[in-house]
């Protein structure tokens, strides 16, 4: 847990109290800590950028890799197994340049200008999503791993609940969250709860995957720019070890506004809104450094096999009054592949995530993978689910324009079919106990028994059975408490779910 310009809070805490005083330093890592180093090569191997020289165990879920700094190039003359601290040496190479050969001593811990990109062996597309939990997020507006997102909204309308949520659940091997220009409780609230819950995935807490960077509103503004830079080079550093990491920053509007402050003391010409002229720029540069790499240090040299990393970058958006048109929202927009913009009407109709379906975008072509991983009928599902979702405001605006009896009743089915999407797949509440998280299979059969309910309802109507009959089957119930069941026993559930609309519709002659 780290300050804006990667002081460990704790170590902080200890030298000065509770609030950080002028001028103190601390290492970010523990330096008379021994970590207990194993190497992967020995004496005589060559090596290049980025080959893994060993490993130390950072946790029982981390394996930290040991990798040769980016700008060296040479052959292994001593390499030792142990315990060292961070600054002592592990290993020795013998480099050649141009000033003959000379041995360079590497040591645990790496340094690295924030500001400058680390660098890679290839970028690759991305092809795998970053499945949330979230199901209109994996459903509707997926990201991909090694891709980038915003989520815009105005005040209250789930920003932080949205990021926290994408913090836990996320299937990402690290999670970087930084905390930056927002409320400190915001972050007391992770640091008590992230290691009382468990990851899906390994069962291990939460916080031993998770760095966190708290620049709260309370800290200097000019260090807000420090946090952002220090949370995606931490992020970098474990996607070239070969992790899948996800980078979350609260808000970057926050960021944004320590621009506009800094540049105006600079007496810089001010851009739109007074931000600097540079504002769409920064961001891109920023927003570019996410990705799906291809390691240094790949196979070509010693066959040591190719690492892929990957990094997420999703940023909360906080425009002025909700307004999507401000400068931060639109420059962010232009360079993210997803949008997941959040609503003002649907937060007060207490309807969360209040990620608007009519406005949100992914521009991740990812249907490959759901269709291997998930279910073949996936793309055809979602796409069927959303034109549902649209056609449904299409009808409430005739509704509000001739009200409800200019409709007919096969239309009057598609709106209670939209209301059950919404109500009982796109509504999911951050603090169920269950609901807080629905992996990928089963959102699958929660939204493929809803549009079997939907296509069922469509048939009986055509064929005379009136609407308000559907709509009092006893397996509505059923498809509302879907959400409610244990993850282990989704699927068979469901199935059962589906098995009771089959046999109710079955008295009207619907199969
Ligand atoms: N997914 C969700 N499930 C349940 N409740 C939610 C969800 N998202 C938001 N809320 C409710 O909305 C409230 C406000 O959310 P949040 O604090 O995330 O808003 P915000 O956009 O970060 O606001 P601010 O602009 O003030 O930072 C939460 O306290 C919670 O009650
Ligand atoms: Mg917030």
């Amino acid at each position: 847990m780290y300050d804006g310009l990667q002081r460990p809070l704790e170590v902080l805490s200890r030298k000065t109290g509770e609030f950080i005083a002028r001028g103190v330093q601390a290492s970010p890592l523990p330096e008379d800590k021994l970590w207990r180093f194993v190497p992967s090569l020995e004496v005589g191997s060559s090596v290049g950028p980025g080959s893994q020289l060993g490993a130390v165990a950072e946790s029982h879920i981390i394996e930290h890799r040991i990798l040769v700094p980016p700008n060296l190039k040479g052959r292994v003359v001593e390499i030792h197994e142990g315990d060292f601290n961070i600054h002592d040496t592990v290993a020795v190479l013998e480099t050649r340049g141009e000033d003959g050969i000379s041995r360079v001593e590497i040591p645990l811990a790496q340094r690295w200008p924030v500001r400058q990109p680390r660098p890679y062996q290839t970028r690759l597309a991305p092809r795998e999503p970053l499945i949330s939990g979230t199901r209109i997020i994996d459903a509707f507006f997926p990201v991909a791993k090694g891709g980038s997102a915003i989520i815009p909204g105005g005040f209250g309308t789930g920003k932080t609940v949205t990021e926290h949520s994408l913090a836990r659940w996320a299937d990402a091997d690290v999670v970087v969250y930084v905390g930056c220009g927002e409320r400190g409780n915001e972050m007391t609230e992770v640091l008590e709860e992230f290691p009382t819950l468990e990851d899906p995935r390994t069962g291990a807490p939460l916080m031993k995957r998770t760095v966190l960077i708290a620049n709260t509103s309370n800290m200097p503004v000019a260090a807000r720019e420090a946090s952002i830079y220090t949370g995606i080079t931490i992020a970098e550093y474990y996607r070239d070890m070969g992790y899948d990491v996800l980078m979350l920053a609260d808000s970057t509007s926050r960021w944004g506004e320590a621009l506009r402050e800094i540049s105006g003391r600079l007496e810089e010409m001010p851009g739109e809104e007074g931000y600097p002229a540079y504002l769409a720029a920064r961001l891109a540069e920023f927003y570019e450094r996410s990705g799906r790499v291809a390691c240094l240090g790949g196979s070509q040299e010693n066959g040591v096999p190719q690492r892929y990393g990957s990094v997420t970058v999703i940023g909360a958006v906080s425009p002025p009054g909700g307004d999507f048109s401000e400068p931060m929202t639109q420059n962010s927009m232009r360079v993210v592949g997803t949008f997941w913009a959040l609503d003002y009407d649907l937060s007060r109709r207490r309807h969360f995530p209040a990620i608007n379906w009519t406005r949100s975008f992914s521009l991740y072509d990812l249907r490959e993978w759901y269709r291997g991983r998930v279910a073949p009928d996936w793309d055809d599902l979602t796409r069927e689910a959303l034109a549902l979702l649209q056609r449904e405001v299409e009808l409430l605006e005739i509704v509000q324009l001739v009200g409800p009896d200019a409709l007919a009743e096969t239309e009057r089915a598609v709106l209670a079919s939209a209301r059950m999407l919404r109500e009982d797949l796109l509504q999911q509440s951050a603090y169920h106990g269950v609901d807080r998280y629905c992996p990928a299979s089963k959102a699958y059969w929660m939204l493929k028994a809803i549009m079997d309910f939907h296509h069922r309802t469509q048939s009986a109507v055509q064929s005379g059975v009136p609407l308000q009959k559907v709509s009092a089957l006893p397996t509505v119930t059923e498809i509302a408490r879907m959400k409610e069941l244990p993850l282990d026993e989704a699927e068979t559930h469901i199935k059962m779910v589906m098995d009771h609309v089959r046999s109710g519709f079955a008295e009207w002659g619907v199969n």
